[in-house]
């Protein structure tokens, strides 16, 4: 469901259903990490809809035809450490050939601003379509941050994939880089003065990893 020109909610029942489950804090690591990759898939399903295909002569076991394909390496998938990595594995497995990048940024617990400590991209990145993702898009930080260094390598197109935000991230990131669309699953209620989105689901990176 688009919700303004670059906001877009994937309302598909599926996905609804299974982050209701993400959600419950009685749910298990195990359960959040399977769940997070399903939904993940089912959302770079939904995201790369548009993408560009060509035809190209194949043979069937019976005629020759001209059949569409995509070029999987034109994508490249950004993870944004180290909760990104819980949606990757979900993105490759819809898109096996795509590229990886990774961002580390860390939040200063006081400032709550992006430090980043890591920054590793594919070449010829002028060439690709990047797919930035990170669960939660919160204060928006990270996530500008992210954006902006991306940016600098002038890819084709980006997208910011997030399971969950909040009216304030939305606005935060909107306001920085209002050309970049934003593809959530769920819109909650407000930030939190800690940094955390409400109801939400908590500390995304604790619950994939079982780190608290
Ligand atoms: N990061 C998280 O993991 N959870 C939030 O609610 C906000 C930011």
């Amino acid at each position: 469901m688009q919700i303004d020109k670059n906001l877009i909610l994937l309302d598909h029942p599926l996905i609804q259903h299974k982050l209701s489950l993400i959600r419950r804090k009685d749910t298990s690591s195990i359960l959040f990490r399977q769940l997070v990759n399903e939904v993940s898939s089912l959302m770079v399903y939904e995201l790369t809809r548009d993408m560009p295909t060509q035809l190209v002569p194949i043979q069937t076991p019976l005629e020759s035809m001209m059949a569409p394909v995509i070029d999987g390496k034109k994508l490249v998938f950004v993870s944004i450490l180290r909760a990104g990595n819980g949606i990757l594995d979900g993105a490759l497995c819809v898109v096996p050939g795509a590229r990886v990048g990774h961002i580390g940024l860390y939040r200063d617990p006081t400032s709550l601003q992006a430090i980043e400590y890591y920054f590793k991209m594919p070449s010829h990145m002028h060439e690709r379509d990047a797919i930035i993702l990170d669960p939660m898009l919160a204060t928006g930080n990270s996530a500008i941050s992210a954006i902006a260094r991306v940016k600098s390598l002038k890819p084709r197109s980006i997208k910011f994939l997030c399971l969950l935000t909040c009216p304030e991230g939305v606005l935060a990131l909107q306001k920085a880089h209002p050309d970049v669309p934003v593809y959530t699953a769920a819109i909650d209620r407000q930030l939190s003065e800690h940094g955390y989105i409400l109801p939400g689901l908590g500390d995304a990176g604790d619950r994939i990893y079982g780190t608290k």
